[in-house]
């Protein structure tokens, strides 16, 4: 039998999200629900869907959908969350899993309390590139791992909820950013120490009470040596920026170690391998997924039939949001903060 999976939220990444799912329509039924019955019906015209639903309360009641894909502002992750898992309905939730490590923890104990699988949507996890980066490291061709950098430069305007920092849960860092701290976690593990900044800001305040996000952070991640690939420890540097100045090329990536780097972008399907004998890159097969998104929708719909835990679970999606909190408090101080960090459980996402 078809899987059925909801939409819940018609926005702009949600339409992105559909378009990339037309490979998986004969094995998946998607369904679209918004708080206006016509943009889903809408999307589901335009977009493949088996039908729509005018609320995301009629969606989660319904038999034919199994699971809901959630793509809603971050400050309704844990209601919506709560909605699928009250109904028994698996949950593919958007990233960041939540605002604060404390409501992420709220929304792993509701999907615990449904029965219902937890999966984040880090699409990234599922990017050719990253994954084949992962191979090299972990088989050692890369040799000791000293330097791992993840750079994007990007225009990106923070309006609606993203602007207001107590909806979004920070800016530009819990928002993209977050992607970028999860990569170095499936590559490299977790750091033992965090080191802040934010880049001047380039948004206006939008009203005298609105608090703005921030839109663009640098951050120093130092791991001590905890595994044969990392017996030196590592570097790690995360430059997310979505206003410091003119775009720069696609969001990049490179992994040094003492054998060899990598080089690679997120979206594009090479790697560029660079050793004492020159720099040679390698083709990846991306089978019309570069983005991950079709292969990440396959792990959850595998991990629920094999009654499994999935690939990227909610323990790490509240990993990745206490390591976006721990930059955030590392900004506020001015300082490096441990991490695992004690600061940030249960403190408002952003206050600078
Ligand atoms: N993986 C990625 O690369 C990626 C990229 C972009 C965004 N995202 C994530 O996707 C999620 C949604 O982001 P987005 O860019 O699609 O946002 P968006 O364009 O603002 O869409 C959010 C949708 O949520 C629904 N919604 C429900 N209550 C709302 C409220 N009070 N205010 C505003 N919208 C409300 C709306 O759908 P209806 O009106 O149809 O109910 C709205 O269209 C976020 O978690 C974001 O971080 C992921």
């Amino acid at each position: 039998m078809k899987f059925g999976l909801c939409v819940i939220g018609c926005g702009a990444f949600a339409r992105t999200f559909a378009r990339e799912m037309r490979s998986e329509l004969a094995d998946i039924d998607l369904y679209f629900a918004s708080r206006d019955a016509r943009r889903a019906a809408n999307f589901a015209t335009l977009l493949g869907g088996k039908d729509s639903f005018g609320s995301y309360e009629s969606a989660a009641a319904d038999p034919r959908v199994d699971a809901v894909y959630i793509c809603t502002p971050h400050h309704l992750h844990l209601a919506h969350a709560r909605l699928a898992a009250d109904a028994g309905k698996h949950i593919l939730l958007e990233k960041p899993l939540a605002r604060t490590e404390a409501e992420a923890q709220s929304i792993i104990a509701v999907a615990a309390a449904g029965g219902v699988t937890l999966m984040v949507a880090e699409n990234c996890r599922f990017m050719p590139p990253v994954r084949a980066v992962k191979e090299m490291a972990d088989d050692g061709r890369l040799g000791e791992l000293r330097l791992f950098q993840l750079h994007e430069q990007f225009p990106f305007n923070l309006t609606g909820w993203r602007s207001d920092a107590e909806l979004n849960g920070g800016g530009a860092f819990i928002d993209g950013g977050i992607h970028k701290a999860s990569i170095m976690a499936y590559l490299a593990g977790s750091p033992s120490e965090i080191y802040a900044a934010a880049i001047p800001s380039a948004i206006p305040p939008q009203s005298d009470n609105q608090k703005e996000a921030e839109d663009g952070v640098v951050v120093m991640l130092r791991y001590a040596p905890h595994s044969p690939s990392l017996k030196t420890g590592m570097v790690g540097i995360i430059n997310h920026s979505w206003s410091a100045g003119p775009h720069a090329p696609r969001p990049w990536a490179s992994l040094a170690g003492s054998a060899a780097s990598a080089v690679f972008d997120l979206g594009n399907c090479w790697i560029d391998t660079i050793d004492p004998s020159g720099r040679q890159r390698q083709w990846l097969n991306h089978g019309n997924d570069p983005w991950g998104i079709a292969a990440m929708v396959r792990e959850f719909r595998q991990s629920i039939q094999e009654a499994r835990p999935p690939t990227m679970t909610g323990e790490e999606g509240a990993r990745d949001v206490a390591l976006v909190q721990a930059a955030y408090a590392s900004i506020r101080k001015a300082a490096p903060v441990p991490f695992p960090s004690p600061c940030h459980s249960g403190r408002s996402p952003l206050s600078f």
